[in-house]
């Protein structure tokens, strides 16, 4: 079954796509939920990091009190306020352990990345959200078995190239009949167990351009070859496999 998805390509995704949404129990769009959240904990992470950027390459200062405490305060701040859901209270909170698991993983980053913050005297430390988001996914997977990477068709970092399953679904995302934003999100199996696997869009904005716009080829501030993107195009997606019980 899953050899003849791959061959058919995007039809067979948007098939397995309704099988999912209108096949699913309650049992499975609670696991969706579960996915969600975790996407929405790592990208208000990343937002932290981004709004932190002008601090952390301040090359006059050295501390920049930017710690994992604050990044984890921060975290549960804002996740409280876009879902309800206090991880202040975990008793009450379904899945709290494995949101907590995510947010620990955030603060340890963070914590891991102080030498490189606090330096002085140098401007860009290249710890910018991409680098956040595949350290953090990392230390997430060896606390919970769940896999959540930044991934997309032209990847810089080897860790962050897509599998069979993420090239098809990016490339059904960069289809301009996709619509804007939309998730994707199916039960398969990974190794032989059962998954549910998530890949949420990410579009380039206006700020990612200084690394990843025009021209093509040209280095970043990083080092790296800028891919040429435009505003708006797909830039990747976040990806989540999540075992099933
Ligand atoms: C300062 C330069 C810079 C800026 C600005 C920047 N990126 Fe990146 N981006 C990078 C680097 C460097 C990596 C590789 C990170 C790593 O080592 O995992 C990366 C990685 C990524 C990846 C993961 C796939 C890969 O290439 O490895 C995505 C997706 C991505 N960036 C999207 C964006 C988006 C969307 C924005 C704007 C919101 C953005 N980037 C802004 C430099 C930048």
């Amino acid at each position: 079954m899953e050899s003849r998805c791959f061959r058919g390509r995007t039809m067979c995704l948007v098939a397995a796509a309704a099988v999912t949404l209108f096949g699913g129990s309650a049992w499975a769009a609670n696991e969706s939920e579960i996915a969600e959240h975790l996407i929405e904990l790592v990208k208000i992470g990343r937002g932290v990091v981004s709004e932190q950027m002008a601090n952390i390459n301040d090359a006059s200062k050295a501390d920049k009190g930017f710690t994992g405490d604050y990044m984890g305060a921060q975290v549960i701040d804002r996740f409280k306020k876009r879902t309800k859901i206090d991880l202040r209270i975990p008793n009450v909170v379904p899945q709290a352990n494995l949101y907590l698991a995510l947010v620990e993983a955030e603060k340890e980053v963070i914590n891991e990345a102080q030498p490189i913050i606090n330096k002085q005297g140098i401007a860009f430390k290249g710890f910018i959200p991409a680098v956040f988001a595949r350290r953090t996914g990392e230390q997430f997977y060896k606390k919970s078995g769940v896999r959540m990477k930044l991934t997309g068709i032209d990847y810089r970092n080897p860790s962050n190239r897509p599998d069979d399953f993420e090239s098809e679904v990016l490339r059904m995302f960069s289809d301009p009949r996709h619509p804007k934003g939309q998730t994707y999100v199916r039960n398969t199996m990974v190794d032989g167990r059962p998954v549910l696997r998530m890949m949420d869009p990410e579009y380039a904005g206006v700020t990612c351009l200084n690394c990843h716009g025009a021209p093509k080829g040209e280095r970043d501030v990083s080092g790296h070859k800028k891919e040429g993107w435009k505003e708006g195009e797909l830039a990747g997606a976040i990806s989540v496999v999540l075992p099933l019980k």
